[in-house]
C-alpha cells in the first residue's frame, strides 16, 4: 500500500489524480470505477484539467459507479447515476451512454439482484476496472459496503447503516427521504479492480483512515480490504493522516528510490 501525505487538498486532488493516470492503458478503452461523495472532487477537477491540457482522453472511457440508492424516482438530482453525470461525465469528457450505474429501480429483491448481475456482467463484459476511484465512509464503509459487509461479497442490495442515512441527509430535505437500501459493488468486486485509489480528507475520517491502513483486515471495517490489494493507492490529507502511526515510514517510502 502506497500512503502519500499532501499539505492541501488541492495537492490531493493532483496526486490521486496523477496516480489514476499512470495505471490507465493505452492500448484499449479505459475502465474507471467512479465513487461518488465529495472527496473525489479535487480528483475529477485535475482529471478535467489534464483533459484540457490534452495529458489525457476520457472519450472512448468507461465509468463504473461504485452504488447506487434503490428507490429514488428516475432523474432524481441525488440519484448516484445524475451525480456522476453532473460531476464525472461533464468534467472529464466521458460519454453519458458509456456511464453505467448499478439499477436501483427494481420493485422486489428479485429485480434488485437480477439487475447486480447483470452489472457484475457488464464490467467483465469491458475487461474489468483498470482504477477504482475510492472515498471512505466515516464507519469505514467503501461504496456502500457497510460494517459486516463479507470480504468477498459481490454486487448486491444492502441496508444502509444509520450513520450513513445521517451523514447523507445533507442531500435530502429531511432524513427520512434518504432511502433505507442501495445496490452497492461488493467488496470483492471492488477488489477485483487493477489499482485501487482512495482520497480522504477532514479529521472526520481520521479514525476511519487508521483502522483501515494500520487495524486488523476484517469486515467491521469494509475499507482495511485495502491492505490485501497489491496496487492501492491512498492520498490523504494532514488531518485525515492524524492518527497513522507509521506515518514517518510512509513519508520516506513516498520519496521514492531516488
Ligand atoms: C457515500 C458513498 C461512498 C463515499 C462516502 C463518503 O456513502 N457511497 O462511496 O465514499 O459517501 O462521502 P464523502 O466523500 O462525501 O465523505
Amino acid at each position: 500500500m502506497e500512503i502519500i501525505v499532501c499539505p492541501t487538498p488541492e495537492e490531493v486532488g493532483r496526486r490521486a489524480a496523477d496516480s489514476v493516470l499512470a495505471a490507465l492503458p493505452d492500448d484499449r478503452d479505459p475502465v474507471l470505477g467512479l465513487a461518488t461523495g465529495s472527496s473525489p472532487l479535487g480528483l475529477y477537477r485535475e482529471l478535467g484539467r489534464a483533459v484540457s491540457e490534452g495529458r489525457a482522453d476520457f472519450s472512448s472511457a468507461y465509468g463504473f459507479a461504485l452504488d447506487e440508492y434503490v428507490g429514488l424516482p428516475p432523474g432524481h438530482p441525488q440519484g448516484y447515476h445524475q451525480v456522476l453525470l453532473r460531476e464525472v461525465s461533464e468534467t472529464v469528457g466521458l460519454p453519458p451512454d458509456r456511464l453505467n450505474v448499478p439499477d436501483g429501480s427494481g420493485r422486489t429483491l428479485a429485480e434488485l439482484t437480477a439487475g447486480a448481475r447483470a452489472y457484475e456482467e457488464r464490467i467483465r463484459t469491458v475487461g474489468g476496472v483498470d482504477v477504482q476511484i475510492l472515498g471512505i465512509g466515516a464507519n469505514g464503509h467503501l461504496g456502500f459496503n457497510e460494517p459486516g459487509s463479507a470480504l468477498t461479497s459481490r454486487t448486491r442490495v444492502k441496508r444502509l447503516a444509520a450513520r450513513t442515512r445521517t451523514d447523507n441527509a445533507r442531500f435530502f430535505e429531511t432524513i427520512e427521504d434518504v432511502p433505507t437500501h442501495c445496490v452497492t459493488q461488493g467488496l470483492g468486486t471492488i477488489l477485483d479492480a487493477r489499482r485501487l485509489v482512495l482520497v480522504a480528507t477532514g479529521s472526520a475520517k481520521a479514525h476511519a483512515i487508521a483502522a483501515a491502513a494500520e487495524g486488523p483486515l476484517t469486515a467491521s471495517v469494509p475499507a482495511s480490504i485495502l491492505q490485501w490489494h497489491a496496487d492501492t493507492v491512498l492520498v490523504l490529507d494532514e488531518d485525515a493522516a492524524q492518527l497513522l502511526t507509521n506515518r514517518q515510514y510512509y513519508d520516506d517510502a513516498a520519496e521514492g528510490l531516488g
